[in-house]
């Protein structure tokens, strides 16, 4: 470690007053695709999230948050941060240190800790963390200039794929609250039985759906229908009145799809890009690119005019290839490859 040392690092709830120099200290994190100069006002008044600042001497030197999820059983570490003349002197250990005694000491209903980071995480996190699930994410960007042209060739390289199942349908919130006791089945979408909706991995239970309906978290789904032809492509058609039982290997149940779409928001660099993030869940690949041209449609409907759009997609690793095809042509957005959630439980449910 170097010179610096913890006496020299005061750590305090998070203000109002801290956004400029938190902004300072975050300037070109994420290739620019940071989220939290939009979100930190919003961040502050929400009861469920503790923000932290680190000091030297009086000033922003990193910056650290959870958020109580899961019905408040879950604490999702977000927004970890250090200024870049401060990294690699010991200062995100302090500030995570402080951030998990606080939540060990206000939040004794706590029993895990969450937190979702890029590809390859550091040997350090991953001797306490548990790996849960990971997912390919493939990010595009369309211009302004260039969105309607792109959004047509999109149309017209699925257009062939699109008879096979009923079309998605956007949920109400009426719809989503009841979505997994229907045909829907939770364990056939979501691997580990939780969502990952743009980055915060959470359960699907009634505290988290509301958090969604208050994001305005846009759902599509396609329902299950009983039996599907797989064709010699691999492509599929529904066939109506075939058991799947005892039918041979070619005949597979469709088990639905759905997807999450984030709503658009600008990014720091003030240039006119809007971030997208669409959340894939399922493992099919016609449908995933329908709901990847639906949400991509109805993101579009709220993009002030010459805006232009950053599209990250989160999908199954299986799904990588085919929605890059989907996307030939389109410019890449050079930014990770890959999302990782872990874990690490920090008390057993059955001791509380
Ligand atoms: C990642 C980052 C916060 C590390 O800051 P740093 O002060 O250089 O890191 P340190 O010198 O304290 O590194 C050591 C400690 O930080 C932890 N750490 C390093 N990278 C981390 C990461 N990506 N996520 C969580 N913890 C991390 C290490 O586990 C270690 O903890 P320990 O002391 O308890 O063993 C900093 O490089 C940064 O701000 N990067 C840009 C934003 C970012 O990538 N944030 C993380 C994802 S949200």
């Amino acid at each position: 470690m170097s010179a610096l040392s913890a006496p020299e690092i005061q750590i305090l709830p998070a203000t109002a007053a801290d956004y400029e120099e938190i902004l300072a200290i975050s300037e070109g994190i994420y290739t620019g695709l940071d989220y939290l100069p939009l979100r930190y006002h919003a961040w502050l008044k929400d009861p469920q999230r503790r923000m932290f600042v680190a000091k030297s001497e009086g000033k922003v030197v990193a910056f650290d948050s959870f958020l109580l999820v899961d019905g408040g059983i879950t604490a999702v570490l977000q927004g970890l941060r250090v200024g870049l003349t401060m990294r690699g002197r010991g200062v995100a250990g302090i500030i995570q240190k402080f951030t998990l005694d606080t939540l060990h000491s206000d939040h004794p209903d706590v029993i895990r800790i969450r937190l979702t980071r890029m590809k390859d995480p550091p040997p350090a996190i991953l001797d306490k963390y548990q790996p849960l699930h990971s997912k390919a994410v493939i990010a595009k960007y369309l211009s302004a200039d260039e969105l309607e042209k792109e959004l047509m060739v999109l149309e017209s390289r699925i257009s062939s794929e699109r008879q096979h199942f009923s079309p998605p349908v956007f949920l109400d919130y009426s719809e989503v609250h009841g979505l997994f006791s229907g045909p829907l089945k939770e364990e056939d979408l979501l691997p580990g039985r939780f969502l990952i909706q743009a980055w915060l991995p959470i359960i699907t239970c009634k505290a988290n759906l509301d958090l969604m309906q208050h994001w305005r978290v846009r759902w599509l789904c396609s329902y299950p229908c009983d039996a599907v032809h797989k064709k010699a492509d691999g492509s599929m058609s529904k066939e109506d009145n075939i058991s799947v039982s005892g039918t041979g290997p070619s005949f597979v149940a469709f088990k639905g799809f759905l997807s999450l779409g984030t709503p658009m928001f600008p990014m720091p660099s003030g240039d006119g890009k809007h971030r997208l993030d669409i959340d894939l869940f399922g493992t099919d690949l016609p449908c995933a690119k329908i709901h990847v041209l639906l949400q991509l449609k109805e993101a579009v409907k709220a993009l002030p005019s010459g805006g232009s759009i950053i599209c990250i997609i989160y999908a199954e690793e299986s799904l990588r290839d085919g929605l890059t095809g989907l996307l030939d042509g389109f410019p890449p957005f050079l930014w990770c490859r890959e999302q990782v959630v872990l874990e690490l439980v920090i008390k057993d449910r059955t001791s509380t």
